[in-house]
């Protein structure tokens, strides 16, 4: 009851401070499916303020190791991660994901990566990040659709939100058509991808 309300506080004040966090619908999905994988080990791109890794730790038997870019929220995620007693279950390194060097990864052989951070640079996290997921594990990415913008590019005013929407399907056109990855799609939430190797 007590993890309950202080979720639901991290939730709260997330929504406040304008801090983006997975919404329910999709982050149900990713817990079922690190549990259908009988996950151990879960690496996420994109703490932001532990929610979601707080959420895979107290749903599921993976431990999460995640990182972070964003200094304050680097912090808070830690303050939220003792508060949740779940320091021997989720590990969390402030850097760039995209300079991190993987050998400063404490867990290894992970069963599930799960990219949320900078959409434009999904792939990025992507090709470099596959490299330490196990044979047979599997990559979750969320925010797809990007709030459906995906299917209609043309009509988006903004020409920073069009590069990014651009990018985000440019990742979704890659993944899909890659011939050596298997990829499940889901209208869930924003739109989720399960890719597998084949
Ligand atoms: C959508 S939020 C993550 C939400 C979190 N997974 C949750 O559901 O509770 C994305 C986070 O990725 C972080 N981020 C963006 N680019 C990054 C990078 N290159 N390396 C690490 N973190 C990054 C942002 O600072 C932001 O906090």
């Amino acid at each position: 009851m007590v993890l309950m309300i202080y979720l639901e506080e991290i939730e709260k004040k997330a929504l406040e401070d304008n801090v983006p966090i997975m919404q329910k619908e999709g982050l149900e999905f990713l817990i079922n499916t690190i549990n259908e994988h009988q996950g151990k080990h879960v690496l996420e791109i994109g703490s932001a303020v532990g929610y979601s890794a707080a959420m895979i730790a107290l749903n599921t038997k993976a431990k999460v190791e995640t990182i972070e870019i964003d200094q304050e929220r680097y912090d808070e995620a830690c303050a939220n991660i003792s508060a949740l007693d779940l320091k021997d279950r989720v590990v969390i390194h402030h850097h760039d994901a995209l300079d991190f060097p993987l050998e400063e990864l404490e867990m290894g052989d992970f069963d599930c990566l799960f990219i949320d951070a900078a959409k434009a640079q999904y792939q990025k996290f992507f090709e470099k990040y596959m490299a330490v997921v196990a044979p047979g594990g599997i990559c979750v990415v969320d925010n797809l659709d990007f709030h459906g913008m995906v299917f209609a590019i043309d009509e988006i005013k903004n020409r920073n939100t069009r590069q990014l929407v651009k990018k985000i399907k440019r990742f979704k056109d890659w993944i899909l058509n890659h011939e050596q990855y298997d990829v499940e799609y889901h209208h869930i939430g924003d739109g989720i991808c399960v890719i597998r190797r084949k």
